[in-house]
């Protein structure tokens, strides 16, 4: 998701990224001929009007297979410290790439290779990759803490792999094990424990992805898939901070609908809501909230998160039907929410319904539990309570606990990596 923020944060990317630039015929016995081929077939940059031939694979150019290049990060000459060199205290949710990427693949066979860690980089794909034409991709997002003992903690990543499975499955991908998915993580987390934020200034946002990277023409699914994993510390997802947001009920556009693919991360959901998105940010909304694509009465979600709707003791939240992605926050405040005696009800929850709300709430991996200040529907904007004795924060103040292993977890949700 683009926002303001995350643009200027991410033009500001460290540049570390090393990209040999050589001159071919020192390191190949070229023919004219092939010369030619060579330099038709691979990438030009223009790099401040200087073009440059960047070499690349000369051997692996073929349709079959998205070799993973690697522009190496550049090595840290401090990677034995126990941080890395960031200013802590002014994490966003802006692009830092910490160290290390997990890659593993897998073929036609559906079976993937055993995985491994490379340093962060750019990857080759072919033009054709069945992700880039076609949207073939699911995604997901986790994060880890760090404990004052230094251990890192993971929250639920098991859900995470399960979502990604059944979000390969509608999108006709293989899909790597929960086990396998949840080595890939702690690897990730335990290779770049130095990106790990100190504790109580952020997370580490740990992005798995799957795609179709095999080139196909016609529509269908990849010969190949890849599965990648990388990381990057983060703190607050909103310029708001922790402050409440103000939310605007978007009429016109829809993110989902019945029968589409709304339920699952797929990355094709993401790129239609920028336009929405952008247009509310730029009438000073932090996000949007969706209603269902058919009557446009009842509430969906936000661009990258789910809602709450708390009148009195009740928690509503809308139900899942194909449409709003399941969040693993969700079920999780809910199962906190039932816990404290509220009375937690999925169901159709009508805009009118939202409006008459003591609270409103978001909840998401990279969101957290956030308040809702306003929400404008139809050019009425309505306020909301927020505040330390609010619904939201107490829900919140007990899932981060768990999250961060200040508060004894009981459900076996967090899992403890050394
Ligand atoms: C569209 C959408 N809804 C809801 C969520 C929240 O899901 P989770 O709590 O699993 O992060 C996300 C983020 O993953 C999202 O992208």
């Amino acid at each position: 998701m683009v926002m303001d923020e995350d643009v200027e944060k991410t033009n500001d990317v460290e540049r570390t990224h090393r990209t040999e630039v050589v001159d071919p015929t020192k390191h190949l016995h070229l023919t004219w001929l092939s010369l030619l081929k060579f330099i038709t077939r691979n990438i030009w940059s223009s790099h401040k009007g200087n073009c440059k031939l960047k070499l690349q694979s000369f051997s692996k150019y073929n349709a079959q297979a998205a070799t993973p290049l690697r522009e190496e990060r550049k090595k840290p000459t401090n990677q034995d410290d126990e941080y890395a060199d960031l200013d802590w205290d002014n994490l966003g949710f802006g692009l830092t790439p910490a160290d290390y990427m997990y890659v593993m693949k897998c073929s036609k066979d559906g079976e993937f290779t055993k995985g491994e860690l490379s340093p962060f980089g750019n990857i080759q794909l072919s033009p054709s990759a069945g992700v880039l034409n076609y949207g073939q991709g699911v995604y997901e997002g986790t994060k880890a803490y760090r404990k004052d003992n230094g251990k890192l903690l993971l929250f639920r990543p098991d859900q995470n792999a399960i979502r990604m499975q059944i979000g390969a499955e509608r999108m006709l991908m293989p899909s790597p094990s929960v086990d396998q998915f949840v080595d890939a993580v702690k690897q990730i987390a335990s290779a770049n424990k130095r990106w790990v934020p100190p504790p109580g200034k952020g997370s580490l946002y740990i992005r798995p992805l799957l795609m179709g990277s095999g080139p196909v023409l016609g529509l269908a699914p990849a010969p190949e898939y890849t599965f990648i994993v990388y990381a990057s510390p983060v703190g607050n997802y909103f310029k708001e901070g922790i402050a409440a947001l103000n939310l605007f009920v978007e009429e016109e556009y829809v993110r989902a609908a019945p029968g589409g693919a709304g339920g699952v991360k797929s990355i094709t959901n993401y790129a239609p809501v920028l336009k929405a998105l952008s247009r509310a940010k730029s009438r000073g909304f932090s996000d949007i909230l969706y209603l269902d694509a058919v009557k446009k009465k009842y509430l969906e979600e936000a661009s990258s998160c789910n809602v709450f709707v708390v009148k009195g003791r009740t928690i509503s939240t809308p139900a899942t039907n194909g449409t709003i992605l399941e969040g693993i926050t969700r079920k999780s405040v809910m199962e906190i929410a039932s816990d404290q005696g509220y009375k937690v009800v999925e169901k159709a929850v009508h805009v009118d319904e939202v409006i008459d709300a003591d609270e409103v709430f978001c909840t998401g991996t990279a969101v957290g539990v956030a308040p809702v200040g306003t929400i404008t529907y139809k050019d009425k904007r309505v306020e909301y309570e927020t505040g330390d004795e609010s619904v939201c924060q107490k829900l919140r103040s007990v899932l981060v606990g768990i999250k961060t292993g200040t508060i004894e977890d009981t459900k076996g949700w967090v899992s403890c990596i050394n």
